[in-house]
Order: structure tokens, then C-alpha cells, then sequence
């Protein structure tokens, strides 16, 4: 299957059809830059009324992890383009739709495969490409985590489902009597109960990045790499709380990270936006993980980028040349639910938005929970620092109330 040449009419015979599967905050900002192409958007999730669907030429409510309805869905809407959202979708049938040339899946579908395992991308970034990672090692009970532990992994380190994400079922373990609960807490946190963990060595980095890193024609012709100027961010409990654009680097830091970065994309193939994360130390640099989809933590290039990160999403998965530089220095911090209930409404919107050069992004999910992302506040700056001040300001200032 070939890149569109042409973009078509949508809801006619002539549309360029893209399915999203998933369609979340992040997949209704890709399905907003795609309709704005003129793009015909078929948008999935797994619930009724998801961000993405209430934006989108048509919705569909399938369980995505089931391969049959997959198949079934995506013949029945023929799309051009398959483009995941998320992990947690059955990608061996994603791969078979992409041999049976029923569509073409973005990046490729053994970059989805790889990556929604955390065994296929370290044992691609560190064994076959040679890239630097913490100390790493499997495990299937608790008497093999011990030994990998002690084996070489050594404390601290942390523990996780080889699948999962959200930082669902990880732990730190600073010692051998916090190992059975990380264990049984890994168990029951992990996306697939295979009861297979990842265990790594705890990095002391200095601060943690996300190169946004972009496969897509270049003037060549060709499909080359790009990159955004990197991204800083805070986690807490496994969930990015704060991020902000450019984070300040070494050059030798960043000549690494774009390195490191354009080996394990140029590996996963295709077109799109990588989301690369790496955490740094001095001039080090170790690779992560890495997402082949815009990354939670690059919300922030709605202020900060000319083309922001779902906009070059959606011009290198349709082919088009992209621009990756920076436009202002931005900043963006969370909104969490605060409270369990559906239908919940949000106060202090307008005292929000009067703090200077911000604005929001109230993502429109039906229902809220406590630590559940509900929205956005982003905004520009002169400076890094300034523009995080803003953001901060701003979120805080969105109330999150029951509307019973
Ligand atoms: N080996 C490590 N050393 C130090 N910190 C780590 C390590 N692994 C993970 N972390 C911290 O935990 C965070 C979440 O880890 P990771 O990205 O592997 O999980 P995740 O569940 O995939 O999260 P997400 O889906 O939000 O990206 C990292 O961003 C980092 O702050
Ligand atoms: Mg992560």
C-alpha cells in the first residue's frame, strides 16, 4: 500500500478515509488536524462519546483488543489509513490486515506490535541495536525476580507488567523485603495478567525527556527523520503531571538522544510521530521506551511548536512535508477529574484564561474519576520557567465540580 497521493472529499466515493483506534485527548487532536487536511475520520474506542468521537465523521464502540471485531470493523469502513492511539489492541491482527494490503497501518504494525510489549522494544533497544538502557531483567514468579535482582539488576530498581502503561502495577524497590509486594502489586496491575515483569535498574537521571521524533518525505522524496526540540517532564505515580518545551540540554546530550532516537525509529519503519523517551544524566543519555504516536507529554506543542505534534502526526502519516521547529517556549500541566462521576462540569474557566498567553483543552470525557486526565492548561512564555509558572497557575485554577 502507497502513501494518499491526493486527498479526496469526505462522505463521498472520492474521501480519504483514516480510522483512529482509539480516540482519546490525544486521537481527537490527530482526528481535528486530519479533518482539517479535509480528511474522512472514522474514530474507535472502546466506550461511547470519547473525546475523539465527538469530533470525527463517524464512532464506533468495539473492544479493539479483540482481533475478530478489529477485522470486521476494518473491512466493513475500508480505510486507507490505520492509525493506533493506543497499546492495547489485538496487533497481530493488525498485522495481518497489513499483509492482506487491507490497509496500510501507521507506523507499521510491527512497530505496534514491539512496542506494546516492554520485552520486544528493550530487547530491540538494548541487544539488537546496542543502545544504552538500565540494567534489565524478566521474571515469571517471585523466586525468578529475586535472583534477577540479585543477579545483576541489583537496588533500586523498579518493577513492571511487561504490559502495561500509566505506570499501572509498577513499583520502586529500594530493598529485599519490598520485593514480594512489588510482585504480587505487578501482578495485579499489568494490562494482560501474563504475569511476565520487566525489572530495571533505578537510573539517578538528572531529568527524564521526550524527543518527538518524526518519520515522513522529505524534500528528498524520501522518507526522513525529524526533530522537535525536546521535551521536559514531571511524573508522578507513572502519569505526567507537567512538561514543557525546549528543555535545556548538553549538545553532546542531544546529539546522543537524536541518535539514539533515530536508530530505534528507523528500526520501527513507516511514517509518523515517535514519541522517544530518555532520561539524561550530564552528557548520558539512556533510551526508555518509546511510543510510535504523539506522546501525552508533547500536548504541550499546541503553544510551543508551529505545527504542533498531531499536526505533524497527520502530515506524515498522509505524506506531506513537515516543520518541526519551535515557535515560543511553552509549558503544559494536567487537569485531573478530582472527583468519581459522570457528567461533571468545570468552574473557573474564564480566571483560567485570564492568566497571560494561556489556553485550555477540556478533553470532554463523559466520566471523571479522581486521577483521571480531564484536561489541559498550555501556554507560551519568554522563558521555560515563565511559561510553567502560567500553566500551573492556569490549571489550578479549574475547578472540577459535581453538576448532581
Ligand atoms: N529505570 C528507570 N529508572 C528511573 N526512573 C524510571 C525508570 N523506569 C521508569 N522510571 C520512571 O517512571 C516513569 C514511567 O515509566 P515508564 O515510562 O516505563 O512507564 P509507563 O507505564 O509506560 O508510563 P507512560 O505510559 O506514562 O509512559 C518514567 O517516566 C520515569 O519517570
Ligand atoms: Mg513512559
Amino acid at each position: 500500500m502507497t502513501t494518499p497521493t491526493r486527498i479526496g472529499t469526505p462522505l463521498c466515493h472520492s474521501c480519504t478515509r483514516v480510522m483512529l483506534l482509539g480516540a482519546g485527548e490525544l486521537g481527537k487532536e490527530v482526528i481535528i488536524a486530519l479533518q482539517r487536511l479535509g480528511v474522512e475520520v472514522v474514530a474507535v474506542d472502546r466506550y461511547a462519546n470519547a473525546p475523539g468521537h465527538q469530533v470525527a465523521h463517524r464512532a464506533h464502540v468495539i473492544d479493539m483488543s479483540d482481533p475478530i471485531a478489529l477485522k470486521a470493523l476494518v473491512m466493513a469502513e475500508k480505510p486507507a489509513l490505520v492509525v493506533p492511539e493506543i497499546e492495547a489492541i489485538a496487533t497481530d491482527m493488525l498485522a495481518e490486515i497489513e499483509a492482506e494490503g487491507l490497509a496500510e497501518v501507521i507506523p507499521t504494525a510491527r512497530a505496534t506490535q514491539l512496542t506494546m510489549n516492554r520485552e520486544g522494544i528493550r530487547r530491540l533497544a538494548a541487544e539488537e541495536l546496542g543502545l544504552p538502557t538500565s540494567r534489565y531483567a524478566f521474571a515469571e514468579s517471585l523466586e525468578q525476580l529475586i535472583q534477577a535482582i540479585d543477579g545483576g539488576v541489583g537496588y533500586p530498581c523498579i518493577v513492571k507488567p511487561v504490559m502495561s502503561s500509566s505506570g499501572k502495577g509498577q513499583s520502586t524497590i529500594h530493598g529485599p523485603d519490598e520485593v514480594k509486594s512489588a510482585w504480587e502489586y505487578a501482578m495485579s496491575g499489568g494490562r494482560v495478567n501474563r504475569g511476565r515483569v520487566i525489572v530495571e535498574e533505578m537510573i539517578d537521571f538528572d531529568y527524564e525527556i521526550t524527543l518527538l521524533t518524526v518519520r515522513a518525505v522529505g524534500e528528498s522524496g524520501e522518507v526522513e527523520t525529524f526533530f522537535c526540540d525536546p521535551i521536559g517532564h514531571i511524573q508522578k505515580q507513572g502519569d505526567y503531571v507537567e512538561s514543557w518545551q525546549p528543555q535545556a540540554m548538553s549538545e553532546a546530550a542531544l546529539a546522543q538522544a537524536r541518535d539514539v532516537a533515530a536508530a530505534v525509529t528507523g528500526n520501527l519503519g513507516g511514517r509518523g510521530l515517535f514519541g522517544v523517551e530518555l532520561f539524561v544524566k550530564g552528557d548520558h543519555v539512556w533510551f526508555s521506551e518509546v511510543s510510535p504516536r504523539p506522546h501525552d507529554t508533547g500536548m504541550v506543542t499546541m503553544v510551543s511548536q508551529w505545527q504542533n505534534e498531531f499536526e505533524l502526526h497527520a502530515r506524515a502519516i498522509l505524506g506531506l512535508p513537515v516543520d518541526t521547529r519551535l515557535r515560543a517556549p511553552g509549558a503544559s500541566a494536567v487537569i485531573y477529574g478530582g472527583l468519581e462521576e459522570e457528567g461533571i462540569a468545570f468552574e473557573g474557566v474564564s480566571e483560567a484564561l485570564q492568566v497571560p498567553a494561556s489556553e485550555l483543552r477540556l478533553f470532554g470525557k463523559p466520566v471523571s474519576f479522581a486521577r483521571r486526565r480531564m484536561g489541559v492548561a498550555l501556554a507560551y512564555g519568554d522563558s521555560t520557567a515563565q511559561a510553567r509558572e502560567r500553566a500551573k497557575e492556569s490549571a489550578s485554577r479549574v475547578r472540577p465540580v459535581s453538576s448532581k
